[in-house]
């Protein structure tokens, strides 16, 4: 019987999520989730239509969801580390429990640990070794390499990638393409500008971009 899972988000990366569900479905045996739909609190006109021509229920606002008599599973398919922290708060206090999504195209190797609510896309390569916290965010074709922790609502953009080694405190959004060098702490909240190439310690809830990152 598969499970009944919403979204929250009809914006790019909620949609994204809605084809990892799919690819997840059409992989195993039989259908593993039940997408009854995305929920989004300012549904813009572009995500509005966008949702539609992806076959895509539009179910209403958080507090929509909320007021159901059911409680589906849920994820956040939105970036943004603090407001991602802020829904799950939300919908965890109100007796909803996330699911866990990984792309059958990802690959995750021995010893990894993957929280709660995390949406793993497909492309991305998690190595050895390594634990990913609650509700993190793997885009495609990320790489996080061996024995890194990554913490609760880290966001990886796509195609960025975690050395060995590596602490990526909580709530950390590391930016499209962006590197971390080996052995290295991101404290928690900083943001890594796309591209960047991060060769020291990250202050937390500092912004660091370029080559060498500062
Ligand atoms: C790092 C970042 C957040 C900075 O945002 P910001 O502070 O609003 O930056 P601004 O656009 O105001 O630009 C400020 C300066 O930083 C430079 N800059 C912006 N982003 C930069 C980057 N990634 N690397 C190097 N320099 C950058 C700008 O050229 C500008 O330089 P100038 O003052 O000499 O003209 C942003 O540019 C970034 O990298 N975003 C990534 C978005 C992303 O990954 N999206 C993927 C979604 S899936």
């Amino acid at each position: 019987m598969p499970e009944d899972l919403v979204i929250v988000g009809a914006g790019g990366f909620g949609r994204e999520t809605a084809d990892v569900v799919e690819a997840i479905n059409v992989t195993a045996a039989s259908p593993l989730w039940r997408l009854l739909g995305v929920v989004d609190d300012s549904l813009s006109p572009a995500s509005a239509s966008r949702v539609q021509a992806q076959s895509l229920q539009y179910l209403g606002s958080l507090d929509d969801l909320i007021k159901l008599d059911v409680r589906p599973r849920y994820v956040v398919g939105i970036g943004s580390p603090t407001v991602r922290r802020r829904i799950a708060e939300r919908l965890d206090a109100a007796g909803f429990a996330a699911a866990t999504l990984i792309h059958p195209q990802a690959t995750i190797g021995s010893l990894v640990t993957i929280g709660s609510g995390s949406v793993v896309c497909a492309g991305a390569r998690v190595t050895t070794n390594i634990q990913l916290g609650r509700h993190v965010h793997l885009n495609p074709n990320v790489t996080i390499g061996h024995d890194t922790t990554l913490g609760d609502f880290v966001s990886m953009n796509p195609a960025s990638s975690i050395s060995g080694d590596c602490v990526i405190e909580d709530e950390v959004l590391v930016d499209v393409g962006a590197v971390v060098l080996n052995q290295l702490v991101v404290g928690r909240g900083a943001l890594v500008g796309a591209a960047a190439c991060v060769v020291r310690n990250v202050l937390a809830g500092s912004t660091v971009k370029g080559v060498p990152a500062k």
